[in-house]
C-alpha cells in the first residue's frame, strides 16, 4: 500500500480578497503536495476559507450582503485564484459547510463532557483584524501590531473557557523534547518554548454577541469563537470526506508566523483533550513585505495573484513565489523584483538553455535516445532535493534548479558545442538533454506544465519552438 502525506494551509478569511501572502503558503502547500506524490505517496492536499466571526460579518454588512451570500462569493474568488495558479489541492474546505459544523459540534461536545470546558467573564481588547483577543504586551502604541488602522475594542462578556492551561505542562514537553521538526524552523519553536515558560492562561472559545458562527452544542446562546472552529478545518476534512480518515494525523500544517500559538498549543491542547493523535509537523513561514510593511487588504499594499499571473504566467508565477518563499526571515517582494528574476532565470536561463538545445537538434537532426540505464527521477529522488523540500526550503530549491541550469548553459559554452563534429555532437546532445529531461523532473511541483512541455519537446522530432518565458521589458512593469 502506498504512503499516505496529508498537506494542509490554513483557510483564509473571507474578508480579504486573495493576495500574494496567501499565494505563498498555498503555492508551498502546492509544491510540496506534488512533490510528494512524484515520489510516490498518496496525498492529501486540502485548503479552503474560514468563514464565520465578526469580521466576515462586517464585511458582509458593508457590502450589504448576508454573510453566507457574501462567503460564497468572495470564498469562490480563493477558489479561482488557486484555479488559475494550477493548484492541485484535492478539498477545498468551507467552515459553514454543515458537514464541518457537525465535526465541530461532535467535537467541542466531547471536549465539554470531559470537564475542560467552563463558564466565566472575559474582559480586555479585541482585535477583530485578527479575531484575537489581546493583552497589553501584544500592544505597540497602544494598538494592535498588525492592524494598525483598526483600535482594539474593549469587550466583556460571558464566554466559556477551554482549560488550556491543563495541558501546558504536555505541550511543553513536547515542545522541548526537540522531536524532530515538530515546530519548525528552530526559531520559531523557541518562541513558543519562551511564551509556554511565560506562564499560560485558558483561552475563551465562545462569543455571546458574536451571531454569525456555529452555536455551542451546549449553549445555544453562544457560538464557538472563530479560531476554534477554524482549527478544526483539518480534521473535520478527514472526517467527513469518504476515505480521508487514513490521512489524520496530518503529516504538516503550513502557515504563516502570526498563527503559530493557535496552531502550535491550542490546537494541540484540543486535541489532547478530545483524545486526538496530533499532527506530526508545523512549518511556520515569515512574511512577504512590500518596503519593509507587511502586506494587507487594509494596508492597501497587496499584489493580487491574478495580476502576477496575467503578467508572468502561472507556471512562472509559481516560481517567483517559490523563489521568494519566506521560508526563515520576512521576504520584500515587488513587481519589478519579480520581473528581474523571471528575466534572468526564466528567459535568460532556462527558457535559453531549451531554446538552443532544441535549435541545435533542430538543425542536425539530431533525434534523442536515452541512454541505458538513465533514470530520469535520479535528481527527485536525491537526498538533497528531498531534504530541501522535507524541510520547506523552497527558495533554496530554486537555487539548486537555477544552479543545475546555469551549469548546462555554461557547458554548452564551454564545449562550443555548434563547433563538434557530428558523433562527438551526438554524444554531447545525448548527455545534456538527459540532464534537462532529470531537471525537469525537479521541475515538476514548482512549474508543472513548464516541464512537461519541455520533455515533449525532446521526446519527438526535436523543433525550435516559441519561447518558454519571452523576455520582459522594463516599461511592462
Ligand atoms: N483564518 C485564519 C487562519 C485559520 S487556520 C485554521 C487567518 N486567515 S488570513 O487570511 O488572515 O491569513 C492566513 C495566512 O495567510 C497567514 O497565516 C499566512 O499564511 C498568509 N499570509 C497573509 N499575509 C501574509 C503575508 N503578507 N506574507 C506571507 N503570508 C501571509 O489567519
Amino acid at each position: 500500500m502506498k504512503k499516505t502525506f496529508y498537506v494542509t494551509t490554513p483557510i483564509y478569511y473571507v474578508n480579504d480578497i486573495p493576495h500574494i501572502g496567501h499565494t505563498c503558503t498555498t503555492v508551498a502547500a502546492d509544491i510540496i503536495a506534488r512533490y510528494q506524490r512524484l515520489i510516490g505517496k498518496q496525498v492529501f492536499s486540502l485548503t479552503g476559507t474560514d468563514e464565520h466571526g465578526a469580521k466576515v460579518a462586517e464585511a458582509a454588512a458593508e457590502e450589504r450582503l448576508s454573510p453566507q451570500k457574501f462567503c460564497d462569493k468572495v470564498s469562490r474568488r480563493f477558489e479561482e485564484a488557486w484555479e488559475k495558479l494550477n493548484i492541485s489541492h484535492d478539498f477545498f474546505i468551507r467552515t459553514t459547510d454543515p458537514r464541518h459544523e457537525k465535526i465541530v459540534a461532535d467535537l467541542l461536545l466531547k471536549i465539554y463532557k470531559n470537564g475542560d470546558i467552563y463558564k466565566g467573564k472575559y474582559e480586555g481588547l479585541y482585535c477583530v483584524g485578527c479575531e484575537k483577543f489581546l493583552t497589553e504586551s501584544d500592544l505597540v502604541d497602544n494598538k494592535c501590531p498588525l492592524h494598525p488602522n483598526r483600535k482594539p475594542s474593549k469587550e466583556s462578556e460571558e464566554n466559556y473557557f477551554f482549560r488550556l492551561s491543563k495541558y501546558i505542562p504536555q505541550i511543553t514537553r513536547l515542545v522541548e523534547s526537540g522531536q524532530t521538526n515538530y515546530i519548525f524552523p528552530e526559531g520559531k519553536r523557541k518562541e513558543i518554548i519562551a511564551k509556554l515558560k511565560a506562564g499560560v492562561n485558558d483561552v475563551s472559545i465562545s462569543r455571546e454577541k458574536v451571531k454569525w458562527g456555529i452555536p455551542a452544542p451546549w449553549d445555544k446562546k453562544h457560538t464557538i469563537y472563530v479560531w476554534i472552529e477554524a482549527l478544526i478545518n483539518y480534521y473535520s476534512a478527514t472526517r467527513f470526506l469518504k476515505d480521508r480518515g487514513k490521512f489524520w494525523p496530518a503529516d504538516i500544517h503550513l502557515i504563516g508566523k502570526e498563527i503559530l500559538w493557535f496552531h502550535t498549543v491550542i490546537w494541540q491542547a484540543m486535541l489532547l483533550s478530545a483524545g486526538i493523535p496530533l499532527p506530526k509537523k508545523v512549518f511556520a513561514h515569515s512574511f512577504y513585505t512590500i518596503n519593509g510593511q507587511k502586506m494587507s487588504k487594509s494596508l492597501g499594499n497587496a499584489i493580487s495573484p491574478n495580476n502576477l499571473v496575467k503578467k508572468f504566467g502561472a507556471d512562472a508565477a509559481r516560481w517567483l513565489i517559490a523563489d521568494s518563499f519566506p521560508s526563515e526571515d520576512d521576504a520584500d517582494v515587488g513587481l519589478a523584483k519579480f520581473q528581474e528574476r523571471y528575466n534572468a532565470d526564466l528567459a535568460n536561463g532556462l527558457g535559453n538553455l531549451i531554446a538552443r538545445v532544441a535549435a541545435l537538434a533542430e538543425k542536425t537532426n539530431f533525434r534523442y535516445q536515452k541512454a541505458r540505464g538513465f533514470n530520469p527521477l535520479a535528481l527527485v529522488k536525491n537526498e538533497l532535493f528531498g531534504e530541501l523540500l522535507e524541510n520547506c526550503h523552497l527558495a533554496r530549491a530554486t537555487d539548486l534548479i537555477r544552479k543545475s541550469i546555469a551549469e548546462l548553459n555554461q557547458e554548452i559554452n564551454d564545449k562550443a558545442l555548434w563547433h563538434l563534429e557530428e558523433k562527438r555532437l551526438t554524444k554531447e546532445l545525448t548527455k545534456i538533454i538527459a540532464s534537462i529531461i532529470q531537471i525537469t523532473h525537479l521541475l515538476e511541483p514548482i512549474m508543472p506544465e513548464t516541464s512537461k512541455k519541455i520533455r515533449a519537446q525532446f521526446d519527438k522530432k526535436i523543433k525550435k519552438e516559441k519561447p518558454l518565458f519571452p523576455r520582459l521589458n522594463e516599461e511592462k512593469c
